[in-house]
């Protein structure tokens, strides 16, 4: 039913490439937006114990009467749980809210590096790995130096490193980076929370191909192989979010696109930020 691509994941697991991500939707809002999203057509939600709204994205997902199969559903261990034993029960608690038997992807949300103790953090997830509770593993906002630490420490290569990327922090050395060692890449505020939308060049690239801003600057991550789960809260625009596989950008203007970086941050810097 859907024209959403799966990327292979380095363990053989698929995740479809375009999802919805629920950060900053109220818990009140959160079932409502979720189902919305669900009757699109997404079949990937994103959400955080941080978001504070696992419960809600569950309850939307069993209301929704799909099958457990048909939706990837990922969440990430929040701060303050890093360690090892903390880690595993707060695993378990979002198995529980979210009423799930296992997870498709959860991830260490932050390496928090003054804290220094993400490779314990990441035993954690190797055993909820291993006994097959999540389907996969991985990380989030973890830099090369983070990444080759846990390469060189752990036995699991993580599945995804889940990073801020957009047209004004297009991130290619760290991209590369993971590409190089099998890791996917997911772009997180791919829309830069909205501020790229009225960028002259996203405006004309988007005229060009009579599409919105934000349907081009979602084109652009796919052509770049990114995993993408953009936030809205408005039905309209999770239907004009979904509806990118119907046209292409050109080399040249995915270099147009691409070359608006600034290493411009809408979050937090993951060296600083504990
Ligand atoms: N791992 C991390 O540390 C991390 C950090 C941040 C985000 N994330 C993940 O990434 C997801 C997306 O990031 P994000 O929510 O920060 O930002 P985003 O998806 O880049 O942008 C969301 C903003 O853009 C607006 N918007 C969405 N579609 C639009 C459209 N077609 N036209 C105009 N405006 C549009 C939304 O408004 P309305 O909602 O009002 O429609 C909202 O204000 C999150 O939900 C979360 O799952 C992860």
């Amino acid at each position: 039913m859907s024209d959403v691509p799966d990327v292979l994941l380095n363990n053989g697991v698929a995740i479809p490439q375009l999802g919805f991500g629920v950060f900053q939707i109220k818990p009140a809002d959160t079932a409502a937006a979720v189902a919305a999203a669900l009757q699109v057509g997404y079949r990937h939600i994103d959400t955080a114990q941080m978001y504070g709204n696992e419960k809600e994205v569950g309850q939307a997902l069993r209301e929704s009467g799909l099958a457990r199969s048909e939706v990837f559903i990922t969440s990430k261990l929040n701060n303050g749980f890093h360690a090892y034993d903390d880690a595993l029960s707060a695993f378990d608690q979002s198995l529980i809210d979210l009423g799930l038997e296992r997870i498709d992807l959860f991830l260490i949300h932050w390496p928090l590096p003054k804290v220094g103790d993400f490779v314990e953090t990441w035993r954690a997830l190797q055993t909820v790995y291993a006994d097959g509770r999540a389907r996969a593993i991985g990380v989030s906002n973890f830099q090369a130096h983070h990444l080759r630490r846990l390469h060189a420490e752990t036995e699991v290569v993580p599945a995804v490193n889940q990073i801020e990327v957009h047209p004004y922090l297009t991130q290619e050395p760290l991209i590369a980076f993971n590409t190089e060692h099998q890791i996917a890449t997911e772009a997180w505020s791919p829309l830069a929370k909205g501020s790229v939308l009225d960028d002259p060049t996203v405006v004309q690239v988007a005229k060009a191909h009579d599409r919105s801003p934000a349907q081009v600057v979602l084109r652009w991550h796919l052509q770049r192989g990114n995993i993408v789960f953009p936030k809205s809260v408005t039905p309209a625009r999770m239907a004009e979010n979904f509806k990118i596989f119907d046209f292409e950008l050109s080399p040249a203007e995915i270099g147009m696109i691409s070359a608006l970086n600034r290493d411009e941050r809408t979050g937090p810097d993951p060296d600083a930020f504990n």
